[in-house]
């Protein structure tokens, strides 16, 4: 199966696994990316099923308009029920990178609101150390060199992601060669520099699960 059939299958997998648990007030978290785009394109025949959807992006939200999918301000919503989004990377405690779109910080929004986070990703996602995909933090534009300093002193290489403007108005710094054997921890430092507004890494709030497609089927991991 090619990379693009292993994410139709998960994108449908996660339908398969909301579908039975759907009510009239359910509350969709939606996420960014190409995986979360075949989702978004099969939840559409089946959007009278639900009250609303939130976006992780500008740009899912206006894939989730163009199917005619109600999408709602976070702050106008008791609750998140399912939120599914994509990752960059995961590792089998379900801790993720994600932010290879720029959409990090809505994403974790999102995450952190939503009861249940189910990630859907093709198995190439699948590591045993976080780390190999380079790590994106949003940042606070007129920060970008103290935090680019302060990334190479926790040991990482920091690339400005040029022309890239996030939805927050921020730009992004990709760490590369930056391997992540304490996710904890690592999440908490970065963000703890001054002028970051959040890193890709969910080890704090990981996925509750992990829909992982492989080439003998789709493969459900639990936190
Ligand atoms: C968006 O900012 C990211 O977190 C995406 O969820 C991640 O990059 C996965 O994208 P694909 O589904 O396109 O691989």
């Amino acid at each position: 199966m090619t990379q693009d059939e292993l994410k139709q299958a998960v994108a449908d997998a996660a339908l398969a696994f909301i579908k039975p648990k759907l009510e009239s007030d359910t509350v969709l978290g939606i996420g960014t990316g190409s995986t979360a785009n075949l989702f978004i394109d099969a939840l559409a025949p089946i959007k009278g099923l639900i009250k609303a959807t939130v976006a992780s992006s500008e740009a899912s939200a206006e894939r989730l308009r163009a199917h005619g999918i109600p999408v709602y301000d976070l702050n106008l919503v008791d609750q998140v029920d399912f939120y599914i989004d994509g990752a960059d990377e995961a590792n089998r405690a379900l801790q993720l990178i994600k932010g290879g779109g720029a959409a990090l910080t809505r994403e974790k929004i999102v995450a952190a609101v939503a009861k249940t986070f189910i990630c859907i990703a093709d198995d190439s996602k699948l590591v045993h150390t976080l780390g190999g995909f380079p790590l994106p933090v949003e940042v606070i534009p007129m920060a970008r060199s103290h935090v680019a300093r302060e990334l190479v002193k926790l040991g990482g290489d920091p690339v400005y992601r040029e022309g890239v403007l996030t939805d927050n108005g921020n730009i992004i710094l990709d760490v590369h060669n930056f391997s992540i054997p304490q996710p904890f921890a690592t999440e908490e430092k970065i963000n703890g520099i001054t002028g970051v507004v959040t890193n890709g890494l969910f080890a704090h709030r990981p996925a509750d699960v992990l829909l992982l497609g492989t080439a003998s089927g789709v493969e459900t991991l639990y936190a």
